[in-house]
């Protein structure tokens, strides 16, 4: 048997854009809509209009925290002008998850922006980080007594790698050196981020929160045992998975490390020797990967930073894959704390069905399934066998 910690933090999140609906004054719906995109998140999963429910459910399924993220253009639609109502709507959710005893950790910047923010050149502006403490500061005095888990910027590295190298995300870009602005532009962001939070609380005498960011982590993985092949995965392990942390707690500016983990990627040339087993694979062609995951949180162990596994999920259309999937990313977590990671908790991408950014509503990752022409829920098996984890903290 294997058993978690006490207080051990379960549950699944969401991103206010892929489930909301309706966010007309993000970059994403514009760009969506410009480039024609097959699906749009037009009404997504109704969730501003039916959170209750969906929390409810969560509830049910023994869940004791919650992540979502709060959708700066509907906060800020035009430069400068606060929407009262959608700040009012943002506590209501968090005092709503509070009231039903779901811990809320909220993320700001969960890749979207505010269509203004992006024609001014987004992140690549140097007044990025201007823009982005203003509304940051607008958050802060409406909600700054409710939460405890603050997650700045959601996967900075996914974000510039889509938006900025490949250039299949917006602001379909294809620049290195833009790429790196941004990249420091989210730094910076971070840490005055995670400074002015801290002084709010202070001032407000309240308990100190706890602030991170979330890292999107690979377990790269040489393809063939060759010296060449060994120097591209440490490359990919500095840029992609460690570089921001690195620059963050050298600046002590991180309280826990965020982890969101999905997969495995083979990399450099040969035959692969690690391939004598074939992996399983999501819906989109992920390797399935989880000791990738335990390798992670022990490199991870010498920050000495709390780590929360932040995102951990798989699409597919089998649920029995999904509860193996979970199962087994579990236990090697376990695995990792037995070994002296300090984890605060797990999780689970995500709670319901929802819009996969470019990919649209095709992979299905929810522990609740979504009818997409009714909005009607359903939870899965693999969700009720994980409500058994987050009840008893513990996994047969
Ligand atoms: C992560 C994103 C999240 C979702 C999952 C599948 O990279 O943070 O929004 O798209 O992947």
């Amino acid at each position: 048997m294997i058993e978690f910690p006490r207080n051990f933090f379960w549950g699944a999140a969401t991103s206010a854009y892929q489930v909301e609906g309706n966010n007309v004054n993000s970059d994403w719906w514009e760009w969506e809509k410009r480039v024609g995109l097959r699906e749009t998140s037009a009404e997504a999963c109704r969730h501003y209009a039916l959170y209750k429910e969906d929390f409810n459910l969560a509830r049910q399924l023994n869940h004791n925290a919650h992540r979502l993220s709060i959708e700066w253009s509907r906060i800020e639609p035009e430069e400068g002008k606060f929407c009262q109502k959608e700040l009012d709507h943002y506590r209501d959710v968090i005092l709503f998850l509070r009231q039903i005893n779901l811990e809320p950790i909220v993320t700001l910047h969960h890749f979207t922006n505010p269509l203004w923010f992006a024609r001014l050149g987004g992140w690549q502006n140097k007044k990025a980080p201007k823009y982005f403490l203003r509304y940051v500061e607008k958050v802060l005095e409406v909600l700054g007594d409710e939460v405890n888990f603050w997650v700045t910027i959601n996967e900075p590295t996914v974000y510039i790698y889509h938006g900025f190298i490949l250039g299949i995300w917006p602001p379909n870009q294809k620049s290195l050196l833009k790429a790196k602005i941004v990249r420091d532009n989210f730094a910076v962001s971070h840490m005055q981020a995670y400074r002015l939070i801290h002084t709010v609380y202070k001032k407000k005498g309240l308990p100190s929160p706890l602030v991170g960011f979330a890292q999107h982590m690979q377990a790269f993985v040489p393809r063939s045992p060759s010296l060449k092949n060994k120097f591209a995965v440490y490359l990919r392990n500095k840029l992609f998975n460690f570089d921001l942390i690195e620059r963050l707690t050298r600046r002590k500016a991180l309280d826990f490390i965020g982890v969101n983990y999905y997969s495995r990627s083979l990399v450099g040339a040969g035959k692969s020797s690690q391939e004598t087993l074939p992996l399983k694979k999501n819906s989109l062609g992920w390797d399935i990967y989880p000791e990738g995951l335990y390798n992670l949180l022990i490199k991870l162990k010498k920050y000495r930073l709390p780590l929360f596994i932040l995102e951990n999920g798989i699409c597919t259309e089998d649920d029995n894959l999904r509860w193996e999937f979970i199962y087994g990313h579990l236990k090697n977590i376990h695995l990792a704390i037995r070994e002296g990671a300090k984890v605060l908790g797990y999780i689970y991408w995500s709670l319901i069905d929802n819009f996969e950014w470019d990919k649209g509503f095709g992979p299905r990752f929810g522990l609740i399934e979504v009818d997409y022409l009714n909005s009607q829920r359903k939870i899965r098996e693999s969700a009720r066998k994980f409500a058994l984890v987050c009840k008893t903290g513990r996994l047969n």
